[in-house]
Order: structure tokens, then sequence, then C-alpha cells
């Protein structure tokens, strides 16, 4: 049902002369409980965010050595950290949110499980008050930029984050691009929204709208980041954007990410699959 789809949205996408306006998000710091919940719900096990949380974990991991400390800007209730968190047992992990909800959420969640080697820091990655240059081996961050005001936040988010990683310090980013047409953003948003609360459905519609351009990335990575990565989009749209830098370490957890891979529901490996061709025709090699 969703392949004629899919190609009505390549046809929609190639055709399209310019990017959709930037709309940014109505809640930037996301502080209601309802929108909390949603947001960690999506993130559980089968939910509408697993399959693209299995495929950007996998990748992550392969940026972290043993022993490092490894920086989440924006890591919201933590779902994709308390993973990454548990497949690298002997790295320190420091997640930093402005959102106080999303970290009592976070911390809840990591009592449960003992996890045991995550920190949580509230603070702005506009600024990353609290912490000290160079002092981070890699930096990651997923679905976050996007809820910054503008573009000039975001450039000094990436000025920050050149500021506290180590001289040899890595980076893993990913978040949603600008689409050109309306309608693919609500071809987008279908897939995702069966099963799903509304709340979850109406907060994925405003981040595709919220979404920066692939070229707004390109000249900030230039400008502050040019020596630890580049940057890749799916092909034909750039429904999701990847910040890189060369992989560092084969990581030890391939076994188990394959099997938290055969454990996800049809659609989400579907996700998986779909995220991992489009990627790959963008440049970056799958991890899975
Ligand atoms: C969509 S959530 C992503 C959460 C998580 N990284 C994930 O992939 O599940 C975006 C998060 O960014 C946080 N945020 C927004 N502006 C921020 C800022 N200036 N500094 C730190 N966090 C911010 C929000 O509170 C929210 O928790």
């Amino acid at each position: 049902m969703f392949v004629p789809e899919l190609f009505k949205t390549i046809v929609r996408e190639t055709t399209a002369r310019k990017s959709l306006p930037r709309t940014p998000e109505p809640c930037l710091v996301m502080e209601g409980d309802e929108s909390v919940d949603a947001y960690a719900n999506g993130g559980r096990q089968s939910g509408a965010l697993s399959g693209v949380y299995l495929y950007h974990l996998a990748q992550m991991c392969r940026m972290i050595r043993p022993d490092e400390v490894v920086l989440d800007v924006g890591c919201g209730p933590c779902n994709l950290l308390g993973q990454l968190a548990e497949l690298n047992p002997r790295s320190e992990f420091v997640g930093l949110d402005m959102s106080q909800t999303m970290l009592s959420r976070a911390e809840s969640s990591f009592a449960a499980k003992r996890v045991s080697n995550v920190e949580l820091l509230c603070g702005d990655m506009t600024t990353l008050s609290g912490v000290d240059d160079k002092s981070v081996d890699v930096v990651v961050s997923s679905m976050a930029f996007h809820h910054l005001p503008d573009v000039e936040a975001l450039d000094k988010t990436f000025a920050q984050i050149d500021r506290v990683l180590k001289p040899d310090g890595a980076v893993y980013f990913n978040d949603f691009g600008r689409l050109r047409h309306p309608d693919s953003i609500r071809y987008f948003v279908s897939r995702a929204a069966e099963g799903e609360s509304q709340e979850l459905v109406d907060d994925y519609y405003h981040s595709l709208h919220a979404a920066f351009t692939r070229q707004e990335y390109e000249t900030l990575t230039r400008r502050h980041l040019r020596h630890r990565g580049r940057v890749y989009s799916t092909i034909i749209s750039p429904l999701q954007i990847v910040i890189k830098s060369p992989d560092r370490h084969m990581t030890a957890s391939a076994g188990e990410l394959k099997r938290r891979f055969r454990a996800l529901p049809r659609a989400r490996k579907a996700d998986v699959r779909q995220l991992s061709i489009f990627l790959r025709l963008g440049g970056l090699s799958g991890a899975l």
C-alpha cells in the first residue's frame, strides 16, 4: 500500500523547485507531561521510533571506544542514550537536555534498569555551560537540533560542540532534513502514525516542518566541524540527515544489534531497511 505513495513522494520531491519554508516547533523545550510520555512511548521496543533508533544506535556504537566520555545533546527521555550506555558499559555518558521533565523520565527508567554509567545534566545545547573545553571524546545527538529556534542557535551549538570535544573527538548526529512538498510530510507522518498517539503524530508533523535544510547543515559543519565529519542524507529527499565522523571502533555488540533487529515488528524492520538503503545511496554505509 505504501509503495505507490513512496513513488509519488519521490516524484514530488525531485520535481519541486525549493524546500518548504521553516516553521519552528511550537514547543521548543518539551516539558509537558503528555508530550514527554508520548515521546518516551514512541521509543519503546516496538514503537514508531524503534527502527530509526536501532539504525542510529548501530552507527553510534561504531563511534565509541571503551573508556570514553560521550555527550548526548538534547537527550530527551534517553530512549536512545539508555540503549547506547547499555551496549557500551565501559564508557561514561552525559545526557544533556533543557527539559527537567524529560530528565526525570530518564532518571526513573535508568533506576528501573539499573543503568549506572549515565549522568544527566539540565542545560542548553547552545552554551553547553558546565561542560569543560576538550573534555569529551564523542558528541552524539538524535532528533534534537530541529528544536532550536533558528539557524543562529544551530550555529552556536556546533561551535560549542567543537569547544568541548577533544582534538581527536568524533561526532554522530541525526535529525530530519527539510522536505520540499507538504504532501511528502503528510506521507511520512502517516507511515509512522499507525497505532501511535495523536500527540506523537503531531510532534512528528511539527518536527518535519521545523527541520533545517541540508545546505544549512553543510555550511555549519564546514564552519565548525570540518575536520571531524561530513554530512550525509537520504537520497532524493533529505528526510534524514546524518553528520558523522569516520568509524573509530568495530563494535562488540553486532550480534546483539542483529538480535534487536530481528525482534522488531515488520513495519519497523521496513523503516530500518529503507533508511539503510536510502542513506547508503547517499554515501553512508549501514552498520547493521
Ligand atoms: C525530539 S526530542 C529528542 C530526544 C532524544 N534525543 C531522542 O532521540 O529520543 C528533542 C529534545 O531536545 C530538547 N531541547 C530543545 N531545545 C534544547 C536546548 N536548547 N538545549 C538542550 N535541549 C534542548 C527538548 O527538550 C527535547 O527533549
